[in-house]
């Protein structure tokens, strides 16, 4: 037997040493335990920690859906995935000036934190943008964000009380789910109304205005249904939120991809009012970069937010701030938006195939976009089932991934489901031949 050498008797004293040491904590643990916690033992937490109570409504279907699809493509399905609207997925790429100005950006040292409400620079941008749309702002009034998700959570985290509530359109963005469950505030459904193109009823807005409803928020143009609302509603609707004292949230990310001319900004229309009003954008989709993760707010109307804008600046300074390279990128991307045209070019063809092919199946209807890259699909029969079981069902059998409707606050048994329409035509043209030769069996 060969003798240990003098490293390996270091290394077996070393370990007998950890491992009394071990011992003797777990020693001392247990009688520190029996001693000053007599009621617990180790064992009383086999599972390890219970998730806060905020986390038990906090679902965003578009992503928890993509599981079931994991699952199909492990059994050797393909799956084609229509659930998420990142257009960079289907083969979109941002214009190749705006990879430059990001890559100078990150050469040239732009690589620190940020001022936590965005460099001067990226919000006299914003400030130069919105004036081009008839909308006048300081770089006070804007926030630079990660997205217009972190601004969406650092606002509604800022004004809201637990029991507070948010009128909030139904079919929503489950954004907007997301962050009402997590700070215990409730979202109040208004009515889009798919017999009149999804626009939404100030009757029922009003009818549905509660002592604690603190906030509307308008999606203009809209996800999940495409709808663009006009000037007179957009009014109408900020009468209400004045009438009512209300902040409004325009949520108008998809501003720039109309395929007709834009609607209004909502912060223009308000000027003048006496509306509180913050307009969430962002670069994510307009621009093809949802990945780099910038956004921003803008406040219009500030006199009538009290201590909400302080309130919003202590959030930003905790999270610090939004990534710098990109925040770099916002003057050029604001300043020359050439590339619009042919993306609105190749999303309304892609709009024209969708309704063409869903409304020519016999028992499904879809109410034609008018911006952005989404239709709201109905079958007219589940054959009982929920919409997700349909979507799930129809996943199994052809690989073709939707978002069932309920996933934005609709009824489970209505039919709805949310197509992404932005792959190429011919996958296009197939899904939707794959869609109704299943519908004709089932
Ligand atoms: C209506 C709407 N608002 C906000 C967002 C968030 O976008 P981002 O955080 O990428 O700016 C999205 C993204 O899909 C959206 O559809």
């Amino acid at each position: 037997m060969s003798r240990p050498n003098i490293r390996t008797c270091r290394v077996l004293i070393a370990a007998q040493a950890g491992f009394r040491y071990n011992v003797a904590v777990s020693i001392h643990r247990e009688s520190f335990r029996a001693k000053f916690l007599p009621n617990m033992s180790l064992m009383n937490n086999p599972a390890g920690f219970r998730p806060a109570e905020r986390t038990t409504n906090y679902n965003y279907a578009i992503r928890n859906i993509v599981a079931a699809a994991k699952a199909v493509e492990a059994a050797g399905q393909p799956v084609t995935y229509l659930n998420i609207g990142d257009p960079v997925l289907y083969g979109f790429q941002p214009p190749g000036s705006l990879v430059e100005a990001l890559a100078r950006a990150v050469r040239d040292g732009d690589n620190g934190y940020a001022p936590s409400v965005g460099t001067l620079a990226a919000r006299e941008a914003i400030v130069r943008d919105a004036e081009r749309r008839g909308v006048y702002l300081t770089p006070e009034d804007v926030v630079v964000s990660s997205g217009a998700s972190e601004a969406a959570d650092m606002l509604l985290s800022a004004l809201l009380e637990p029991g507070d509530d948010v009128l909030t359109p139904c079919p929503t963005y489950p954004l907007y789910t997301a962050i009402t469950a997590k700070l215990g505030a409730r979202e109040n459904y208004y009515r889009l109304d798919p017999a009149q193109g999804w626009q939404p009823d100030p009757d029922d807005i009003r009818a549905k205005i509660t002592p604690r409803t603190r906030a509307m928020v308008i999606i203009n143009p809209n996800n999940p249904c495409g709808a663009v609302y006009d000037a007179r509603l957009l009014l109408e609707l900020l009468t209400i939120a004045e009438e009512h004292n209300l902040v409004v949230i325009a949520d108008e990310v998809y501003c720039r991809l109309t395929y007709g001319p834009p609607p209004p900004p909502l912060a223009q229309l308000a000027a003048g009012m006496d509306v509180p009003v913050v307009t969430l954008e962002s670069l994510s989709k307009s621009h093809l970069v949802p990945g780099w993760r910038v956004g921003w707010m803008t406040y219009t109307n500030t006199h009538r937010f009290g201590d909400v804008i302080a309130a919003v600046r202590k959030i930003a300074e905790a999270r610090i701030c939004s990534p710098l390279p990109t925040q770099q990128v916002l003057p050029a991307a604001l300043a020359d938006q050439s590339h619009l045209p042919a993306l609105i070019e190749a999303l309304q063809l892609r709009a024209a195939i969708t309704v063409e092919a869903l409304n020519a199946v016999p028992g499904l209807h879809c109410v034609a976009p008018q911006a952005a890259f989404y239709v709201m699909g109905q079958v007219e029969d589940l054959h009982g089932q929920t919409d997700e079981e349909f979507v799930l069902a129809l996943l199994r059998a052809t690989g073709i991934l939707f978002v069932h409707g309920s996933g934005f606050g609709l009824d489970p048994n209505a039919g709805y489901f949310r197509i992404v329409f932005l792959p190429p035509p011919e996958t296009l043209r197939d899904v939707y031949a794959r869609l109704a030769s299943f519908l004709r069996q089932s």
